[in-house]
């Protein structure tokens, strides 16, 4: 591709890594001087089209890493854990969009919008990317703290069936394509009679429960006290972005039948007095923001609406009205872009001037 550092993309078969290819091919400018795209031995050999030049996949080995700057890591959590350190130790930055190092308090949780100082400090050479669930609201909760001071945090997510992954979206396209022109719904049971009929069995679904014609009050695996993985890291994570260990936060976490892109209705808590009017302008006025509210005509974010735009889209803007200094509202943030690819690339980008010779 010509001089400059080079990128390697770990996972670049995978959902999160196929939007990452998307990403870089949109970009205007491009500091890479050459990209190496990694995957499991399954997909070893596969050419893949980067900004017009054919790359074959390698499979992940040590070896990948020889002569890498940063190396953006899209993979299971067991395989970040094993390898984005073998990344480190070959001299790379490694830029890692799993969980596995998001709590480490020796790497840092980085969104460019909110924390960017942060990414200086690494001492495992290792950088996190924060789940997609937490990073579709960060850029505007981040603005708001930022003028206002947040200090208690309420959520109900409506999460898509691509934030499992590619198996997510692959499983709601064929539940959609088992019920689509019968009449299920009506009646308890019938969506799993008709997913059972066309073969789909519940055990070989990443979701527990039906998810076409249905929603699903569940994401990732269950921890202490009836809490979802998914709603912890959005409580942990948030802390740790925003540098306030005591915020308070508390998350629903559900799965919608929508393939990309996350919703959230937010009931923010501020230290200082907010209104609408004061939001609308921090929102109007921010590059990663894209303001959506004109209820009266119709017209507010909607996971369709959103998905492939980069901002995170903010609607629905209202004083809560029995809580002071507190505002209510909903966003939409594509999980795939911004939620995980578009951060991680960002990051990536951020660094490459430190290998710019
Ligand atoms: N989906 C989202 O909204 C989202 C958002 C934020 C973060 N993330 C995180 O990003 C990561 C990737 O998620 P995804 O949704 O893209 O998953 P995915 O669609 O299942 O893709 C997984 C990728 O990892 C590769 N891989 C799996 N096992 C491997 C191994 N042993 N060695 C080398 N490569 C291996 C796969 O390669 P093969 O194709 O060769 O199997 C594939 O490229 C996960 O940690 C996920 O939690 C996802």
């Amino acid at each position: 591709m010509g001089s400059g550092p080079v990128l390697a993309l770990v996972g670049a078969t995978g959902a999160v890594g196929s939007m990452m290819i998307d990403i870089m091919d949109g970009r205007e400018s491009f500091p890479w001087g050459e990209v190496r795209l990694v995957a499991s031995p399954r997909s070893a050999g596969r050419a893949l089209t980067v900004r017009g030049q054919e790359i074959m996949v390698r499979a992940l080995a040590p070896e990948v890493f020889d002569g890498v700057d940063v190396a953006m890591f899209d993979v299971p959590d067991e395989v970040s854990a094993r390898w984005a350190p073998i990344a480190a130790a070959h001299g790379a930055v490694a830029v890692d969009n799993s969980g596995a190092f998001r709590m480490d308090d020796a790497v840092p949780l980085v969104v460019p919008e909110v924390n960017p100082h942060q990414m200086t400090e690494r001492p495992r050479g290792i950088i996190a990317n924060p789940n997609c669930t937490t990073l579709s609201m960060m850029a505007a909760i981040g603005a708001l703290h930022h003028e206002f001071g947040l200090r208690e945090l309420v959520v109900a997510s409506y999460q898509a069936a691509s934030g499992a992954g590619q198996s997510g979206i692959d499983r709601l396209y064929a539940e959609a394509a088992a019920v689509g022109g019968k009449q299920v719904g009506l009646r308890a049971g019938d969506v799993r009679e008709a997913l059972e009929a066309a073969g789909l069995s519940q055990s070989d679904s990443p979701f527990p429960a039906p998810l076409a014609f249905n929603v699903v009050p569940w994401a990732g695996s269950l921890k202490e006290d009836g809490w979802a993985s998914e709603e912890l890291k959005v409580r942990n994570e948030s802390r740790k972005i925003l540098g306030i260990p005591d915020l308070k936060v508390s998350a629903t976490c559900v799965r919608v039948p929508v393939i990309t892109t996350h919703s959230l209705a937010v009931h923010a808590t501020f230290a200082e007095p907010v209104t609408v009017a004061a939001a609308r302008e921090i929102f109007q006025g921010h590059p990663s923001v894209l303001l959506v509210d004109d209820p009266a005509n119709g017209v507010f974010p909607t996971p369709a609406d959103t998905v492939g735009a980069d901002p995170t889209v903010v609607g629905r803007i209202r004083q809560a009205l029995d809580f002071p200094n507190t505002l209510d509202f909903f966003v939409c943030g594509d999980n795939l872009r911004k939620g995980a690819a578009l951060n991680t690339y960002e990051i990536a980008e951020a660094l490459a001037p430190e290998f710019t010779g």
